[in-house]
């Protein structure tokens, strides 16, 4: 039998007292904090049907779209049957970037935006903000910053540019970060904030509503394309079977990946209703822009298999 000699008793009092790394709590406090861990440890969010810790949820987002970046073009044409480059054009259209310049302007008036596309991947939306602001506004100077999560969705729209003439132009430029936390992005700083079938795979899609008003210069506009949901039920039946059915399979065979494309209709129909996403955008402090579907501020397009939302940052307070 050994006895614990002094100085063994003092290492291992010295070792037990490394080892405390939290400061001194009251029981109480401490059981607060252990609730609270416990609270943030079941956090879940949903990635498509699955149910999965929320801090989880970015990373098997980044998974599918790294998956899924060098096909996405190819497979979004097949999956919609070419109609989101109508979706797209309309968007962009009714967005009317650029600024118009007067015959004889007003000393104060703004002769350029800073457009923020988040979620912006391969530079879909991009190049056509731009190319409308130039031929239609005629304005060339108007910029657009193409923000995403995904270094390889970046990269295929980097490469996609280059076959446009805003190749090397200072008037396009690309930011990779989480919609989520633009901290790289000054406050009151942006015109106009697009987003195009990106924000039904955030995590935290009130964070993101959130940073986009906080970029947005009061006046600025938030403007949403996004998977919704559809009123006619024959409709919804032949989407329903559409996207369950042929997607994934369509995933598998062209892309060799029916994972990533079962989360993406997945996802959404995860996503909320036309009416629920318009309250998001109202309480995250947005105006809703009146005039648009039933004054909700959204506009639904095919029966509202995708719906345009709009915000109105406001001029004051
Ligand atoms: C379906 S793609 C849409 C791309 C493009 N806007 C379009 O309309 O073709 C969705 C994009 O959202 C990006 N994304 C997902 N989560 C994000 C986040 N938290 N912050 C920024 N981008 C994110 C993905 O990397 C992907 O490029």
């Amino acid at each position: 039998m050994s006895f614990p000699t002094p100085w063994r008793t003092s290492a291992r009092l010295t070792r037990r007292l490394l080892a405390i790394k939290q400061p001194y709590r009251c029981l109480s406090c401490s059981l607060r904090l252990a609730r609270e861990e416990a609270r943030q440890d079941a956090k879940t969010t949903h990635f498509g049907f699955e149910s999965v810790p929320a801090a989880e949820k970015q990373s098997r987002v980044g998974a599918v779209f790294s998956s899924v970046a060098s096909s996405y073009d190819t497979m979004n044409d097949l999956m919609s049957l070419y109609t989101h480059r109508l979706w797209k054009d309309h968007f962009v259209r009714s967005l009317n970037p650029g600024i118009h310049t007067s015959l004889f302007p007003s000393p104060n008036q703004p002769t350029s935006q800073t457009i923020l596309d988040i979620a912006g991947g391969t530079g879909d939306i991009a190049f056509r903000l731009l190319s409308h602001a130039t031929t239609v506004n005629n304005d060339h100077s108007s910029r657009v910053i193409v923000s995403d999560i995904n270094p390889a969705m970046l990269a295929e729209g980097k490469k996609r540019s280059l076959q446009t003439e805003w190749a090397s132009s200072e008037r396009l430029s690309w930011v990779e970060a989480n919609a989520e936390d633009l901290h790289m992005i000054d406050s009151n700083s942006i015109d106009l904030y697009t987003v195009a079938f990106g924000i039904r795979n955030f995590t935290d899609k009130m964070a993101a509503l959130r940073e986009a008003y906080r970029v947005l210069k009061p006046g600025g506009v938030f403007a949403c394309l996004e998977f919704s949901k559809v009123h006619n039920p024959i409709l919804n039946g032949a989407y329903k079977r559409w996207s369950f059915g042929a997607i994934p399979l369509i995933g598998q065979l062209v892309a060799g990946d029916r994972e990533s494309y079962q989360y993406l209709v997945e996802s959404i129909e995860r996503f909320p209703s036309q009416r629920e996403f318009a309250g998001m955008v109202e309480e995250a402090g947005f105006l809703l822009p009146g005039g648009m579907e039933e004054e909700g501020g959204w506009e639904d397009l095919m029966g509202g298999i995708a719906a345009v939302h709009r915000g109105i940052k406001p001029t004051e307070g």
